[in-house]
């Protein structure tokens, strides 16, 4: 007691020269974590300031006494408005981070953030998916999605909608910085882990596909800008991952893919060669090494007609079913977004092998923040399509079958839409 009644006038005096000092503003125009394994983590961080040293620490206890990395993959000289990559390494499965900027040796407190590693071997956990907002949106369902506190958000495209098919890199930095300033996804981006997929308004433009002007200065964006899993051989984007034993594969169905247009037969593409040999490679691997399979494609499986969905590539549609039947992949579900509704399929219309089967199930999650529309279909739990709506997958694994369930939310929070299954590989 003596001494700390000894101290107080240093303290008080100490707090007072704090409160004197003026609040810095943020080092970064926004924060990006993704590419989360179960061990590692990636932080992309826009740092509006000239010339600075810039380290990210992470601790597991949030007290950064526990320091488990501190590194920058980039080096000095740093520039005034660049996005800088920090990769975390050697993390606990499973365990929760708090991390920090630190700029100039002092902590940017309005950096923090948080994320779980993703854990390994049989484990129960929830995540949320959706796809659609408009450009820098403020709206409240990004709050809602972190209010279920899932382990990550799968982004499933049109991150943002200035529909850029322009050859100047500039244009999509200057789209992706607008989407991510605004302070509700400001806050959702460092929050917790949010890998992304793009659709066509961020990739070229309405329907845009491998002719894109863009295409080359959107690929160099993607790559300087969004946290992501390492890219295969080839043009396109493509990305594997897994959480626990559920193996994700990731498509890119726009910047390898024929126009919509073009008449449909073997030469007309959604995915490009090498993206499709990629595919039907991770699905045969998969297929005996994980109880499930999760396939991304941001565009509507289920359908006919349309215009922009796999029902105008229907001759690969039809391969890529066959191949899926052929090989007895029955441990699949697909993850979609772009049309902008909740839509459940439980695999009754999902099936287009050769002579029928191939069938998974199917689930729209969309629009975070725009007017609702339907794509293709029919879907057997019907579709949903207002402002605001999101999806939760749940997973309960304990080391046989999975327990998978699909909850379509508005953007209050309930629960509009609903369907469980049963995974696991029968060999
Ligand atoms: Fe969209």
């Amino acid at each position: 007691l003596p001494l700390r009644a000894a101290l107080l006038p240093v303290l008080l005096l100490l707090a007072a020269c704090d409160s004197r000092e003026p609040r810095k503003p943020a080092a970064a125009a926004w924060i990006w974590i993704g590419a989360v394994t179960d061990s590692t983590a990636e932080i992309r961080a826009k740092i509006t300031r000239p010339l600075v040293r810039a380290r990210v620490e992470a601790s597991h206890r949030g007290d950064f006494d526990s320091l488990v990395v501190s590194r920058a993959v980039r080096t000095l000289p740093f520039r005034k408005d660049e996005v800088y990559l920090f990769r975390l390494g050697g993390l606990r499965p499973d365990t929760p981070y708090r991390f920090r900027l630190i700029v100039d040796d002092s902590a940017d407190t309005a950096s923090a953030g948080t994320f779980r590693t993703f854990p390994s071997g049989p484990a129960s956990f929830r995540f949320a998916l959706g796809s659609c907002a408009r450009t820098g949106s403020t709206h409240p369902v990004f709050d809602r999605i972190l209010d279920q506190d899932p382990l990550f958000f799968l982004h499933t495209g049109d991150l943002h909608y200035e529909n850029v098919a322009s050859t100047d890199p500039d244009e999509y930095r200057r789209a992706y910085d607008e989407a991510l300033a605004s302070p509700v996804q400001r806050r959702f981006f460092r929050s917790l882990p949010v890998p992304y997929m793009w659709d066509d308004h961020d990739f070229g433009g309405d329907n845009s596909d491998s002719t894109s002007h863009g295409r080359e200065a959107a690929r160099k964006i993607y790559r300087e800008y969004v946290p992501h899993y390492p890219l295969a051989r080839g043009g396109t984007l493509q990305q594997a991952f897994t959480v626990g034993r559920i193996r994700f594969l990731v498509t890119d169905c726009r910047s390898g893919r024929s126009p919509w247009k073009a008449p449909d037969g073997p030469k007309k593409t959604m995915l490009g060669p090498e993206q499709k040999d990629w595919l039907k490679a991770e699905l045969l691997a998969a297929r005996d090494a994980y109880p499930l399979i999760v396939w991304v494609s941001s565009l509507p499986w289920i359908g006919t007609g349309g215009k922009d969905g796999w029902s105008m590539y229907a001759h690969e549609r039809r391969e890529l079913a066959s191949f899926i039947a052929g090989n007895g992949i029955g441990n699949l579900c697909m993850l979609s977004g772009d049309a902008h509704m909740l839509a459940i399929d439980d695999g009754t219309h999902s099936g287009y092998a050769e002579g029928g089967g191939g069938a998974f199930p199917v689930f729209h999650a969309a629009p975070l923040d725009r007017p609702g529309s339907v794509k293709g279909g029919p879907y057997s739990h019907g579709t949903l399509s207002h402002r605001g709506q999101f999806g939760l997958m749940s997973v309960r694994d304990r080391g046989g079958e999975v327990e998978v369930t699909w909850e379509g939310m508005d953007h209050s929070g309930a629960v509009v839409m609903r369907h469980s299954f049963k995974a696991g590989n029968p060999r």
